[in-house]
Protein backbone atom coordinates (compact mmCIF):
# COMPACT_ATOMS: atom_id res chain seq x y z
CA UNK A 1 0.00 0.00 0.00
CA UNK A 2 1.07 3.39 -0.61
CA UNK A 3 1.02 5.70 2.88
CA UNK A 4 1.79 8.79 4.10
CA UNK A 5 3.89 10.14 7.50
CA UNK A 6 3.03 13.52 8.54
CA UNK A 7 5.92 14.55 11.24
CA UNK A 8 8.80 12.70 11.24
CA UNK A 9 9.80 12.86 14.96
CA UNK A 10 9.75 9.56 17.12
CA UNK A 11 6.73 8.12 16.36
CA UNK A 12 6.57 8.84 12.47
CA UNK A 13 9.95 7.91 11.88
CA UNK A 14 9.85 4.73 13.76
CA UNK A 15 6.18 3.87 12.44
CA UNK A 16 7.04 5.08 8.44
CA UNK A 17 10.29 2.54 8.85
CA UNK A 18 8.43 -0.32 10.33
CA UNK A 19 5.66 0.04 7.72
CA UNK A 20 8.09 0.26 4.82
CA UNK A 21 10.09 -3.14 6.59
CA UNK A 22 6.95 -4.80 5.95
CA UNK A 23 6.57 -3.60 2.35
CA UNK A 24 4.43 -0.62 2.29
CA UNK A 25 5.77 2.30 0.33
CA UNK A 26 5.82 5.06 2.85
CA UNK A 27 6.48 8.93 2.08
CA UNK A 28 7.27 10.97 5.45
CA UNK A 29 6.99 14.34 6.02
CA UNK A 30 8.22 17.04 8.06
CA UNK A 31 8.24 20.33 8.06
CA UNK A 32 11.97 20.84 9.19
CA UNK A 33 14.14 21.34 5.92
CA UNK A 34 16.97 20.13 7.97
CA UNK A 35 15.67 17.14 9.29
CA UNK A 36 14.28 16.66 6.27
CA UNK A 37 18.11 16.92 5.01
CA UNK A 38 19.69 14.86 7.65
CA UNK A 39 17.56 11.76 6.64
CA UNK A 40 17.66 12.13 2.93
CA UNK A 41 21.61 11.68 3.43
CA UNK A 42 20.72 8.73 6.10
CA UNK A 43 21.71 10.83 9.26
CA UNK A 44 19.13 9.50 11.98
CA UNK A 45 18.22 12.35 14.63
CA UNK A 46 17.53 10.29 17.38
CA UNK A 47 19.27 7.22 18.76
CA UNK A 48 17.35 3.84 19.00
CA UNK A 49 18.11 0.27 19.09
CA UNK A 50 17.94 -0.81 15.47
CA UNK A 51 16.53 2.39 13.74
CA UNK A 52 19.28 3.66 11.86
CA UNK A 53 19.39 -0.39 9.72
CA UNK A 54 15.93 -0.02 9.06
CA UNK A 55 15.79 3.29 7.35
CA UNK A 56 18.87 2.72 5.49
CA UNK A 57 17.69 -0.28 4.07
CA UNK A 58 13.99 0.63 3.60
CA UNK A 59 15.53 3.83 1.78
CA UNK A 60 17.69 1.98 -0.55
CA UNK A 61 15.22 -0.37 -1.70
CA UNK A 62 13.16 2.62 -2.87
CA UNK A 63 9.88 1.67 -0.24
CA UNK A 64 10.80 4.97 2.47
CA UNK A 65 10.71 8.39 1.16
CA UNK A 66 11.55 12.24 2.88
CA UNK A 67 9.95 15.09 2.15
CA UNK A 68 8.58 18.59 3.40
CA UNK A 69 5.78 19.13 1.32
CA UNK A 70 2.31 17.73 2.28
CA UNK A 71 1.25 17.49 -1.31
CA UNK A 72 3.69 15.36 -2.45
CA UNK A 73 3.02 12.93 0.62
CA UNK A 74 -0.67 12.84 0.07
CA UNK A 75 -1.32 12.71 -3.12
CA UNK A 76 0.25 9.13 -4.05
CA UNK A 77 -1.12 7.98 -0.81
CA UNK A 78 -4.22 5.77 0.62
CA UNK A 79 -4.11 6.46 4.21
CA UNK A 80 -2.13 9.27 5.59
CA UNK A 81 -0.67 9.15 9.18
CA UNK A 82 -0.88 12.59 11.36
CA UNK A 83 2.22 12.35 13.83
CA UNK A 84 2.51 15.22 14.94
CA UNK A 85 3.35 16.57 18.39
CA UNK A 86 0.80 17.47 20.96
CA UNK A 87 2.96 19.18 23.63
CA UNK A 88 1.49 20.66 27.10
CA UNK A 89 0.59 23.80 27.56
CA UNK A 90 1.11 25.64 31.19
CA UNK A 91 -2.41 24.01 32.56
CA UNK A 92 -1.63 20.36 31.68
CA UNK A 93 -4.10 20.42 28.78
CA UNK A 94 -3.17 19.50 25.06
CA UNK A 95 -1.70 21.70 22.61
CA UNK A 96 -3.33 20.71 19.63
CA UNK A 97 -2.05 23.87 17.24
CA UNK A 98 0.36 21.31 15.28
CA UNK A 99 -2.90 19.02 14.70
CA UNK A 100 -5.11 21.76 13.46
CA UNK A 101 -2.24 23.01 10.98
CA UNK A 102 -2.18 19.83 9.79
CA UNK A 103 -5.50 19.06 9.17
CA UNK A 104 -5.89 22.26 7.21
CA UNK A 105 -2.68 21.68 5.15
CA UNK A 106 -4.25 17.86 4.50
CA UNK A 107 -7.65 19.40 3.60
CA UNK A 108 -5.89 22.05 0.84
CA UNK A 109 -3.82 19.36 -1.17
CA UNK A 110 -7.19 16.56 -1.39
CA UNK A 111 -8.51 15.83 -4.51
CA UNK A 112 -12.07 15.04 -5.58
CA UNK A 113 -11.72 12.05 -7.09
CA UNK A 114 -9.18 10.51 -4.28
CA UNK A 115 -10.58 8.66 -0.95
CA UNK A 116 -8.07 9.06 1.65
CA UNK A 117 -8.09 7.81 5.29
CA UNK A 118 -6.61 10.49 7.42
CA UNK A 119 -5.62 8.57 10.88
CA UNK A 120 -4.44 10.16 13.69
CA UNK A 121 -1.54 8.64 15.37
CA UNK A 122 -0.22 11.69 17.92
CA UNK A 123 -1.74 11.31 21.38
CA UNK A 124 -4.46 13.39 21.62
CA UNK A 125 -7.66 14.04 24.03
CA UNK A 126 -10.74 12.13 23.78
CA UNK A 127 -13.06 13.83 20.73
CA UNK A 128 -10.19 15.24 18.75
CA UNK A 129 -11.01 13.21 15.82
CA UNK A 130 -14.34 14.80 15.51
CA UNK A 131 -12.45 18.07 15.59
CA UNK A 132 -10.26 16.94 12.89
CA UNK A 133 -12.92 15.89 10.74
CA UNK A 134 -15.06 19.07 11.02
CA UNK A 135 -10.99 21.15 10.39
CA UNK A 136 -10.78 19.00 7.20
CA UNK A 137 -14.49 19.30 5.80
CA UNK A 138 -14.12 22.99 6.22
CA UNK A 139 -10.99 23.36 4.27
CA UNK A 140 -11.71 20.96 1.54
CA UNK A 141 -12.23 22.81 -1.18
CA UNK A 142 -12.29 20.29 -3.63
CA UNK A 143 -14.90 18.18 -2.05
CA UNK A 144 -13.15 15.01 -1.68
CA UNK A 145 -14.25 12.17 0.19
CA UNK A 146 -12.29 11.18 3.40
CA UNK A 147 -12.54 9.04 6.91
CA UNK A 148 -10.98 9.89 9.90
CA UNK A 149 -9.40 7.39 12.21
CA UNK A 150 -7.85 7.07 15.56
CA UNK A 151 -4.78 4.52 15.58
CA UNK A 152 -3.32 5.68 19.05
CA UNK A 153 0.95 4.37 19.37
CA UNK A 154 1.83 2.59 21.76
CA UNK A 155 5.58 2.19 21.37
CA UNK A 156 8.22 2.74 24.36
CA UNK A 157 11.59 4.72 23.54
CA UNK A 158 14.80 2.57 24.00
CA UNK A 159 12.55 -0.48 22.03
CA UNK A 160 10.29 1.20 19.67
CA UNK A 161 11.35 -1.14 16.41
CA UNK A 162 10.51 -4.24 18.38
CA UNK A 163 7.30 -2.83 19.92
CA UNK A 164 6.08 -1.39 16.41
CA UNK A 165 6.91 -4.45 14.83
CA UNK A 166 5.46 -7.09 17.38
CA UNK A 167 2.74 -5.41 18.99
CA UNK A 168 0.31 -6.58 21.62
CA UNK A 169 -2.37 -4.88 20.16
CA UNK A 170 -3.18 -2.63 17.46
CA UNK A 171 -6.41 0.00 18.33
CA UNK A 172 -8.41 1.10 15.34
CA UNK A 173 -11.28 3.61 16.24
CA UNK A 174 -13.46 4.70 13.38
CA UNK A 175 -17.01 4.62 12.07
CA UNK A 176 -16.68 4.22 8.40
CA UNK A 177 -16.32 0.12 6.91
CA UNK A 178 -14.30 1.66 4.22
CA UNK A 179 -11.69 2.85 6.32
CA UNK A 180 -11.59 0.16 9.21
CA UNK A 181 -10.90 -2.48 5.48
CA UNK A 182 -8.30 -0.27 4.32
CA UNK A 183 -6.56 0.28 8.12
CA UNK A 184 -6.60 -3.91 8.15
CA UNK A 185 -5.08 -3.90 5.30
CA UNK A 186 -2.19 -1.62 6.76
CA UNK A 187 -1.86 -3.58 9.88
CA UNK A 188 -1.93 -7.08 8.42
CA UNK A 189 1.66 -7.66 7.94
CA UNK A 190 1.82 -7.58 11.74
CA UNK A 191 -0.31 -10.36 12.51
CA UNK A 192 -1.07 -8.79 15.77
CA UNK A 193 -4.45 -8.43 17.48
CA UNK A 194 -6.79 -5.35 16.37
CA UNK A 195 -9.03 -3.95 18.54
CA UNK A 196 -11.57 -2.15 16.47
CA UNK A 197 -13.73 0.59 18.60
CA UNK A 198 -15.50 4.31 17.87
CA UNK A 199 -12.94 7.28 17.46
CA UNK A 200 -13.37 8.27 21.31
CA UNK A 201 -12.87 5.24 22.75
CA UNK A 202 -9.60 4.99 20.79
CA UNK A 203 -8.30 8.60 21.67
CA UNK A 204 -9.14 7.51 25.20
CA UNK A 205 -7.45 3.81 25.69
CA UNK A 206 -4.39 5.50 25.05
CA UNK A 207 -4.58 8.42 27.99
CA UNK A 208 -6.05 5.52 30.37
CA UNK A 209 -3.12 3.11 29.17
CA UNK A 210 -0.52 5.52 29.96
CA UNK A 211 -1.93 6.74 33.00
CA UNK A 212 -2.39 3.03 34.58
CA UNK A 213 1.38 2.27 33.80
CA UNK A 214 2.25 5.33 35.35
CA UNK A 215 0.25 4.47 38.58
CA UNK A 216 1.47 1.37 38.51
CA UNK A 217 4.74 2.62 39.11
CA UNK A 218 3.66 5.73 41.71
CA UNK A 219 2.18 2.31 43.23
CA UNK A 220 5.58 0.47 43.98
CA UNK A 221 7.10 4.01 44.55
CA UNK A 222 4.85 4.18 47.54
CA UNK A 223 5.07 1.06 48.84
CA UNK A 224 8.75 1.36 48.32
CA UNK A 225 8.65 3.83 50.94
CA UNK A 226 6.73 1.83 53.48
CA UNK A 227 9.51 -0.85 52.46
CA UNK A 228 12.69 1.89 53.30
CA UNK A 229 10.68 2.98 56.64
CA UNK A 230 10.18 -1.06 57.89
CA UNK A 231 13.07 -2.86 56.44
CA UNK A 232 11.43 -4.69 54.17
CA UNK A 233 13.03 -5.27 50.36
CA UNK A 234 10.91 -3.79 47.57
CA UNK A 235 12.21 -6.10 44.75
CA UNK A 236 10.91 -8.61 46.72
CA UNK A 237 7.74 -7.26 47.41
CA UNK A 238 7.41 -6.62 43.57
CA UNK A 239 8.41 -10.07 42.84
CA UNK A 240 5.72 -11.60 45.14
CA UNK A 241 2.89 -9.00 43.61
CA UNK A 242 4.21 -9.39 40.63
CA UNK A 243 3.52 -13.31 40.18
CA UNK A 244 -0.13 -13.07 40.59
CA UNK A 245 -0.79 -12.98 37.12
CA UNK A 246 -3.83 -10.63 37.78
CA UNK A 247 -0.84 -8.11 38.03
CA UNK A 248 2.46 -9.08 36.60
CA UNK A 249 5.84 -7.95 36.87
CA UNK A 250 6.21 -5.28 34.43
CA UNK A 251 6.14 -1.77 35.33
CA UNK A 252 6.76 -2.57 39.43
CA UNK A 253 10.62 -1.35 39.33
CA UNK A 254 10.56 1.22 42.24
CA UNK A 255 13.25 4.13 41.09
CA UNK A 256 13.50 7.55 40.86
CA UNK A 257 9.90 7.61 39.32
CA UNK A 258 9.08 8.22 35.79
CA UNK A 259 9.92 10.76 33.14
CA UNK A 260 10.29 11.33 29.46
CA UNK A 261 8.38 12.84 26.80
CA UNK A 262 5.30 10.61 27.53
CA UNK A 263 3.88 10.07 31.02
CA UNK A 264 4.10 13.53 32.99
CA UNK A 265 2.56 15.09 30.03
CA UNK A 266 -0.02 12.41 28.93
CA UNK A 267 -1.24 12.12 32.80
CA UNK A 268 -1.68 16.15 33.26
CA UNK A 269 -3.73 16.10 30.11
CA UNK A 270 -5.69 12.90 31.45
CA UNK A 271 -6.51 15.23 34.77
CA UNK A 272 -7.68 18.20 32.56
CA UNK A 273 -9.46 16.29 29.94
CA UNK A 274 -11.35 14.70 32.71
CA UNK A 275 -11.93 18.45 34.63
CA UNK A 276 -13.42 19.53 31.51
CA UNK A 277 -15.31 16.84 31.45
CA UNK A 278 -16.77 17.57 35.20
CA UNK A 279 -15.28 14.06 36.41
CA UNK A 280 -12.24 14.91 37.76
CA UNK A 281 -9.61 12.43 37.80
CA UNK A 282 -8.31 12.61 41.44
CA UNK A 283 -6.24 9.40 41.67
CA UNK A 284 -4.00 10.89 39.50
CA UNK A 285 -3.09 13.84 41.77
CA UNK A 286 -2.22 11.31 43.58
CA UNK A 287 -0.14 9.69 40.68
CA UNK A 288 2.52 13.05 40.01
CA UNK A 289 2.72 13.61 44.00
CA UNK A 290 4.03 10.42 44.79
CA UNK A 291 6.38 10.59 41.41
CA UNK A 292 7.71 14.31 42.80
CA UNK A 293 7.92 12.69 46.38
CA UNK A 294 10.41 9.92 45.03
CA UNK A 295 13.06 11.77 44.10
CA UNK A 296 12.77 14.09 47.26
CA UNK A 297 12.99 10.81 49.52
CA UNK A 298 16.22 9.96 47.58
CA UNK A 299 17.79 13.03 47.90
CA UNK A 300 16.57 13.44 52.02
CA UNK A 301 18.47 9.96 51.90
CA UNK A 302 21.91 11.31 50.38
CA UNK A 303 21.73 14.37 52.51
CA UNK A 304 20.87 12.07 55.46
CA UNK A 305 24.59 10.28 54.77
CA UNK A 306 26.70 12.83 53.21
CA UNK A 307 25.79 15.37 55.55
CA UNK A 308 26.40 18.69 53.69
CA UNK A 309 26.08 18.50 50.14
CA UNK A 310 28.28 21.99 49.17
CA UNK A 311 31.72 21.08 47.91
CA UNK A 312 31.04 17.58 47.72
CA UNK A 313 32.24 15.68 44.74
CA UNK A 314 29.49 13.48 43.27
CA UNK A 315 29.32 11.10 40.57
CA UNK A 316 26.02 10.50 38.39
CA UNK A 317 25.98 7.78 36.16
CA UNK A 318 23.48 8.67 33.94
CA UNK A 319 20.85 11.43 32.56
CA UNK A 320 18.75 9.78 30.23
CA UNK A 321 14.94 9.76 31.39
CA UNK A 322 15.59 5.63 30.84
CA UNK A 323 17.77 3.22 29.36
CA UNK A 324 18.81 2.63 25.75
CA UNK A 325 17.74 5.75 24.31
CA UNK A 326 19.64 9.35 24.07
CA UNK A 327 16.34 11.16 24.81
CA UNK A 328 16.92 14.06 28.31
CA UNK A 329 13.20 15.51 28.12
CA UNK A 330 11.80 15.47 31.50
CA UNK A 331 14.48 13.47 32.79
CA UNK A 332 14.25 12.63 36.65
CA UNK A 333 18.05 11.93 36.34
CA UNK A 334 18.91 15.68 34.90
CA UNK A 335 16.83 17.42 37.74
CA UNK A 336 18.67 15.31 40.47
CA UNK A 337 21.83 16.83 38.83
CA UNK A 338 20.68 20.02 38.86
CA UNK A 339 19.60 19.41 42.11
CA UNK A 340 22.75 18.66 43.11
CA UNK A 341 24.60 21.54 41.97
CA UNK A 342 21.45 23.79 43.12
CA UNK A 343 23.23 22.61 46.97
CA UNK A 344 26.81 23.28 46.12
CA UNK A 345 27.83 19.83 44.92
CA UNK A 346 30.48 19.50 42.31
CA UNK A 347 28.85 16.89 40.01
CA UNK A 348 30.90 15.01 37.40
CA UNK A 349 28.30 12.63 35.04
CA UNK A 350 28.62 10.08 32.64
CA UNK A 351 26.10 8.69 30.11
CA UNK A 352 26.48 6.39 27.54
CA UNK A 353 23.95 8.40 24.71
CA UNK A 354 22.53 11.31 26.57
CA UNK A 355 25.24 13.77 27.14
CA UNK A 356 25.24 15.60 23.41
CA UNK A 357 21.52 16.12 24.10
CA UNK A 358 21.84 17.34 27.25
CA UNK A 359 24.59 19.62 26.04
CA UNK A 360 23.18 20.83 23.26
CA UNK A 361 19.68 21.66 24.93
CA UNK A 362 21.35 23.24 27.80
CA UNK A 363 19.69 21.15 30.61
CA UNK A 364 22.46 20.52 33.10
CA UNK A 365 23.12 23.30 35.63
CA UNK A 366 26.86 25.80 34.88
CA UNK A 367 29.74 23.39 35.98
CA UNK A 368 28.41 19.98 36.03
CA UNK A 369 31.52 18.25 34.41
CA UNK A 370 30.48 15.64 31.64
CA UNK A 371 33.48 12.74 31.70
CA UNK A 372 34.55 10.30 28.93
CA UNK A 373 33.60 7.19 31.08
CA UNK A 374 31.84 5.91 33.86
CA UNK A 375 35.24 5.07 35.98
CA UNK A 376 36.30 9.10 34.75
CA UNK A 377 33.31 9.97 36.53
CA UNK A 378 33.67 8.66 39.92
CA UNK A 379 37.35 9.88 39.61
CA UNK A 380 37.79 11.05 43.28
CA UNK A 381 34.39 10.89 44.19
CA UNK A 382 33.16 10.86 47.49
CA UNK A 383 29.18 9.28 46.85
CA UNK A 384 28.21 7.99 43.25
CA UNK A 385 24.65 7.92 42.35
CA UNK A 386 23.06 5.68 39.98
CA UNK A 387 20.15 7.65 38.19
CA UNK A 388 19.17 5.86 35.02
CA UNK A 389 19.64 1.99 34.77
CA UNK A 390 21.72 1.10 31.22
CA UNK A 391 22.78 -2.36 31.19
CA UNK A 392 26.64 -1.02 30.60
CA UNK A 393 26.88 0.24 34.29
CA UNK A 394 26.03 -3.33 35.52
CA UNK A 395 28.96 -4.42 33.76
CA UNK A 396 31.75 -1.57 35.32
CA UNK A 397 34.24 -3.22 36.90
CA UNK A 398 33.38 -2.19 40.71
CA UNK A 399 36.46 -2.69 42.81
CA UNK A 400 38.16 -0.25 39.92
CA UNK A 401 35.31 1.99 40.85
CA UNK A 402 35.83 1.51 45.02
CA UNK A 403 39.63 2.43 44.20
CA UNK A 404 39.04 5.29 42.35
CA UNK A 405 36.87 6.93 44.68
CA UNK A 406 37.26 9.05 47.81
CA UNK A 407 34.92 7.24 49.54
CA UNK A 408 32.98 3.98 48.22
CA UNK A 409 29.22 5.54 48.62
CA UNK A 410 26.82 4.11 46.60
CA UNK A 411 23.08 5.59 45.83
CA UNK A 412 21.40 3.66 43.38
CA UNK A 413 18.39 5.30 42.58
CA UNK A 414 17.08 2.04 40.56
CA UNK A 415 17.87 -0.92 42.51
CA UNK A 416 20.52 -1.64 39.40
CA UNK A 417 22.89 -3.13 41.87
CA UNK A 418 22.63 -6.45 44.51
CA UNK A 419 22.78 -4.93 47.83
CA UNK A 420 25.02 -7.62 49.40
CA UNK A 421 27.47 -7.64 46.39
CA UNK A 422 28.11 -3.71 47.07
CA UNK A 423 28.51 -3.87 51.08
CA UNK A 424 30.85 -7.33 50.36
CA UNK A 425 33.01 -5.07 48.10
CA UNK A 426 33.24 -2.44 50.62
CA UNK A 427 30.79 -0.11 49.42
CA UNK A 428 28.02 1.88 51.65
CA UNK A 429 25.02 1.62 49.71
CA UNK A 430 21.61 2.43 49.73
CA UNK A 431 19.15 1.87 47.22
CA UNK A 432 14.92 2.72 46.61
CA UNK A 433 13.15 1.06 49.38
CA UNK A 434 15.80 -2.34 50.45
CA UNK A 435 17.15 -2.92 53.60
CA UNK A 436 20.73 -1.75 54.37
CA UNK A 437 22.45 -1.48 57.46
C1 LIG B 1 5.50 5.16 27.39
C2 LIG B 1 4.61 3.91 27.28
O1 LIG B 1 5.23 2.81 27.96
C3 LIG B 1 4.37 3.54 25.82
O2 LIG B 1 3.48 2.43 25.74
C4 LIG B 1 3.76 4.75 25.10
O3 LIG B 1 3.56 4.48 23.72
C5 LIG B 1 4.71 5.95 25.24
O4 LIG B 1 4.91 6.23 26.64
C6 LIG B 1 4.06 7.13 24.55
O5 LIG B 1 3.03 7.60 25.03
O6 LIG B 1 4.54 7.53 23.49
P1 LIG B 1 8.15 5.65 27.19
O7 LIG B 1 7.84 6.95 27.83
O8 LIG B 1 8.96 5.63 25.95
O9 LIG B 1 6.77 4.84 26.84
O10 LIG B 1 8.96 4.75 28.24
P2 LIG B 1 8.57 3.74 29.42
O11 LIG B 1 9.34 2.51 29.23
O12 LIG B 1 7.11 3.59 29.59
O13 LIG B 1 9.17 4.51 30.70
C7 LIG B 1 8.63 5.75 31.16
C8 LIG B 1 9.24 6.12 32.48
O14 LIG B 1 8.83 5.24 33.52
C9 LIG B 1 10.78 6.08 32.50
O15 LIG B 1 11.26 7.22 33.17
C10 LIG B 1 11.11 4.82 33.28
O16 LIG B 1 12.33 4.89 33.95
C11 LIG B 1 9.95 4.78 34.26
N1 LIG B 1 9.65 3.42 34.76
C12 LIG B 1 9.19 2.45 33.93
C13 LIG B 1 9.81 3.15 36.12
O17 LIG B 1 10.23 4.02 36.92
N2 LIG B 1 9.52 1.89 36.59
C14 LIG B 1 9.05 0.91 35.77
O18 LIG B 1 8.79 -0.21 36.26
C15 LIG B 1 8.89 1.20 34.41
Amino acid sequence: MNLCIIGSGYVGLVTGACFAEVGHNVVCVDNDRRKVDALKAGRIPIYEPGLEELVLRNVSAHRLVFTDSIEEGVDPSQVVFIAVPTPPQPDGSVDLSFIEKVAREIAGVLKKDQYRVIVDKSTVPVKTGEKVADTIKRYNKAGADFDVVSNPEFLREGCAVPDLMKPDRIVIGGNSDRALALMKKVYEPFNAPILVTDINSAELIKHAANSFLALKISYINAVSAICQASGADVEKVADGIGMDRRIGRNFLNAGLGYGGSCFPKDIAAFIAISEQLGVPFTLLKEVQRINVDQKERFLKVIREALWVLREKRIAVWGLTFKPDTDDVRCSVAIDLVNDLVKEGAHVSAYDPKGMEKAREFKLLAEGVKLADSPLEAVDGAEALILATEWKDFGNVDLLEVKKRMHTPMVFDGRNLFDPETMKELGFTYRGIGRRHD
